[in-house]
């Protein structure tokens, strides 16, 4: 079976030296040794500050929401995974959704300044499969109503917009490091603050509101989501190879672009964002289309994923004010192609094959 995407996993002998070395050191979390070492090198190989390492990219979510204090409704987008809407309901918060861009699937900026309201706090916008959003058009609009930002990020590792980290936008940008990402730690996740009293906030939020400033107390509300050591041995391992990785995938990216252009429609990129090329997405027609393809990869064992579907403002414990209609064409309509560092170009041309076979 060919999966929409295989987790990388590293050199056996060296993640078992690390493995070895927790063994010696007994000790496997509250903030140890590797975390604050993947920390670091995460950091530098962003060009990022104030990066805190947490359990899973949800959890990220949810610590970014707590400490930047959201409340009352945040504009999001209903184009995304569930996670980036089921954390905002999980905290109590009230998702409202504006559409996206047809072209790049992102939250489209006239459509967010729609959706604001009195009782607005934020907007979390996505940068769907790792392409930038409007950040500059977006930034604007929270400048005028007064709004925090938090990037959902969990595509975007490593993504660079006009010579910087896209990661560095907004007050805070969310990461997943799951095992399909291309980046993980097994399960994992982190938050990059803007500020940094806004990060040491977090940082003790995360470690169940113990302050070391308050003696140790517990001086604010917190919660246990932090990485623990496993995790973090994964991601020294994983980022060492991350050059490899990329290269890879950038092979199978180009050979998918150049023998699919004019057949399938693309997600149009945002020409300041590079591309990290985290998945391959692409949109038929119509649902029919999308479907019989699906069904002609799945009978030679491959599998294409819906990615994302349902639109979420169709999710039944949302109370959308209204419908999307954008998200749930492309919704409808994408795919996402095997995309990984070991598919083999052999594989790649196969799948190929189907697709303009049944088109
Ligand atoms: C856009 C987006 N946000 C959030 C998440 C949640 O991340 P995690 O699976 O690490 O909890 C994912 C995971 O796939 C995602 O794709």
């Amino acid at each position: 079976m060919i999966n929409i995407t295989k987790t990388y996993l590293p050199d056996r002998l060296k993640f078992n030296d690390y493995i070895n070395e927790i063994f010696k050191l007994g000790y496997i979390t509250n903030n140890g040794k590797f975390v604050q070492e993947l920390q670091k090198k995460l950091e530098n190989y962003l060009s990022v500050e104030n990066l805190l390492l947490v359990a899973n990219g949800t959890l990220a979510l949810q610590v970014a929401y707590k400490a930047l204090e959201l409340k009352g409704e945040v504009i999001t987008s209903s184009f995304s995974f569930v996670a980036t809407t089921s954390s905002l309901s999980w905290e109590g918060l009230e998702p409202v959704f504006s559409d996206i861009d047809p072209e790049t699937f992102c939250m489209e900026p006239k459509s967010i300044v729609k959706a604001v309201s009195g009782k607005t706090s934020a907007i979390v916008p996505v940068h769907v499969f790792g392409n930038a959003c409007e950040v500059e058009a977006i930034g604007d609009i929270a400048k005028e109503h007064n709004l925090k930002v938090i990037y959902d990020g969990a595509h975007a590792f490593g993504v660079r917009y006009k010579n910087k980290s896209l990661l560095s936008f907004g007050d805070a940008t969310t990461l997943s490091f799951h095992a399909t990402k291309l980046f993980h730690t097994i399960e994992g996740g982190a938050v990059i603050f803007k500020d940094k009293e806004v990060y040491k906030k977090a940082k003790d939020m995360i470690n169940f509101g113990f302050n070391p400033d308050a003696g140790g107390l517990p001086d604010k509300i917190g919660i246990n989501c932090k990485m623990n050591e496993f995790q973090a041995v994964m991601g020294l391992c994983v980022l060492d190879d991350i050059e490899y990785i990329l290269s890879k995938r950038a092979g199978i990216h180009g050979i998918y672009v150049k023998e699919l252009n004019g057949i399938v429609k693309f997600q149009e990129q945002n020409p300041f964002s590079a591309r990290n090329y985290s998945y391959f997405p692409v949109l038929f027609k119509n649902e029919r289309q999308a479907l019989k393809i699906k069904e002609a990869l799945k009978k030679n064992g491959i599998d294409a994923r819906r990615y994302f579907y349902p639109s979420l403002d169709t999710l039944p414990y949302i109370k959308a004010k209204q419908i999307m209609p954008v998200s749930r064409s492309v919704s409808e309509r994408i795919l996402c192609l095997p995309l990984y560092d070991t598919l083999s170009e052999e594989d790649v041309f196969r799948i190929i094959k189907i697709v303009k076979d049944n088109i």
